[in-house]
């Protein structure tokens, strides 16, 4: 049993409706607070000289200096295992290209996808271990990973096995939810239709992927260019039935993915950039968790997504990175949460709401996300003595220590 401490805000974010718009004075700030842990779960969160008084057997980490601790950043939506660069689809569309034009003229994923494949599943590994010492480095202590550029049976199965090599390597560090998303777009070397590409993937690839428990999770871009609403609906159906969780990439460009999620009970729908009233009034009417994601926004040079709009309306929100070569490869998350909050004037208790809890539950993970009794001891902490700082300095206050699962981590390990 050991106890961290003294704080000079603890922001348990403990008690929170998972849904809905929040205010700053809803938030449990504890002043000179401190965090018991055991067994790498919170035991309890309150002052630190009571706790001191309360469990004297326990093992002292003190903190030096001022500090705000807050639940360890979860990225509920990556695609950091990739290789290559496309630094000149970026100058592409800065210089008046769209992202769909660029995707139809071969580059786009397509190229990701090439480079990728060329990877070895050394190269792969190496470069995602890479970027996940960068997200540990940022305070986050749990990431989702998606497949989506090997499309095909062999190609998928490396990227799947790559994350889960990386997750069993990290576990000290930061939890890995691998995520399928081999329906990105049909192949250029698939011959077929979208529908027999997607038939292709049930039929050939999910049996691998269950036989070696690769993943809970599938995902697929619902879009023009990508995967219609008609087509991915069968798709989703069918691996619903086999037991696996949904995630939708969808409204990103034009509507049609979100009321797809409402209709086959997906956990979340990532994007909604394109969403309106129609969307947001449906997507309230369900349990499906809306993810924003501004890093494509800043990447794309387009909207945030209606994040205002959709607390409003009494949905959820995460926020998530989307850290991807194409899009959005920016990758500081805390950074792109803090913009979407100004942009959409989001209060500081709903961002750091989306970056936690309500992440967590985007990924259907009830144990982590608030300092509270029980929950995973994932802390982090920042140089200030206001949590209000964390965000108004926009991602350059950097955090000061990270604790995952309790354990300290070192700071070679987030180097
Ligand atoms: O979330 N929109 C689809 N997929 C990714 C982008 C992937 C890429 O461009 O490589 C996204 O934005
Ligand atoms: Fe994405």
């Amino acid at each position: 049993m050991k106890l961290i401490g003294p704080f000079t805000q603890v922001l348990t974010l403990h008690q929170l409706p998972l849904k809905g718009s929040l205010k700053d004075d809803q938030l449990e700030i504890i002043p000179d607070g401190g965090v018991l842990v055991r067994g790498g779960e919170i035991q309890s969160v309150g002052n630190w000289k009571a706790l001191r008084r309360q469990y004297p057997e326990a093992k002292m980490e003190e903190v030096d200096g001022p500090s705000v601790a807050m639940p360890g950043l979860i990225d509920a939506h990556t695609h950091i295992c990739f290789a290559g660069s496309r630094a000149m689809d970026y100058a592409a569309r800065n210089d008046g290209k769209s992202y769909l034009d660029i995707q139809q003229a071969g580059g786009g994923i397509w190229s990701t996808v090439q480079h990728t494949r060329e990877a070895s599943l050394d190269e792969l590994t190496r470069l995602t271990t890479q970027r996940i010492q960068r997200l540990n480095e940022h305070g986050i202590t749990t990431v989702e990973v998606k497949s989506g550029y090997g499309l095909n049976v062999e190609e998928e199965l490396k990227m799947l096995r790559c994350i889960n090599t990386v997750k069993e390597a990290n576990t000290a560090n930061i939890d890995l939810i691998s995520t399928c998303l081999a329906a990105h777009i049909k192949p250029k070397d698939f011959e077929g239709t979208h529908a027999t590409y997607l038939q292709y993937l049930v039929e050939e690839l999910v049996p691998h992927v269950q036989a070696e428990k690769l993943t809970t999770r599938f995902d697929i871009f619902v879009e023009e260019g990508a995967f219609d609403p008609m087509i991915s609906k069968v798709y989703l159906e069918q691996i619903k039935l086999l037991g696996f969780d949904l995630t939708i990439h969808g409204d990103q460009f034009s509507t049609g993915g979100s009321r797809l999620a409402v209709e086959v009970g997906a956990r979340s729908v990532d994007h909604l950039e394109a969403s309106g009233a129609q969307e947001i009034e449906f997507l309230s009417k369900s349990d499906v968790v809306p993810v924003a994601l501004p890093g494509a926004s800043l990447g794309l040079g387009c909207a945030f997504a209606p994040a205002r709009k959709l607390l409003d309306a009494g949905c959820s929100l995460a926020i998530a990175s989307d850290w991807n070569p194409g899009s959005a490869p920016h990758g500081e998350l805390l950074t792109q949460a803090a913009l979407l909050g100004a942009h959409q004037k989001l209060s500081s208790a709903e961002v750091i709401a989306a970056l936690t809890f309500r992440a967590a539950h985007a990924l259907g993970l009830g144990d982590r996300g608030s300092l509270s009794a029980g929950k995973l001891a994932d802390v982090v902490s920042f140089p200030c003595t206001d949590y209000r700082e964390v965000l108004y300095h926009q991602g350059s206050l950097k955090v000061s220590q990270v604790w995952k699962r309790g354990g300290l981590l070192s700071p070679t390990s987030k180097s």
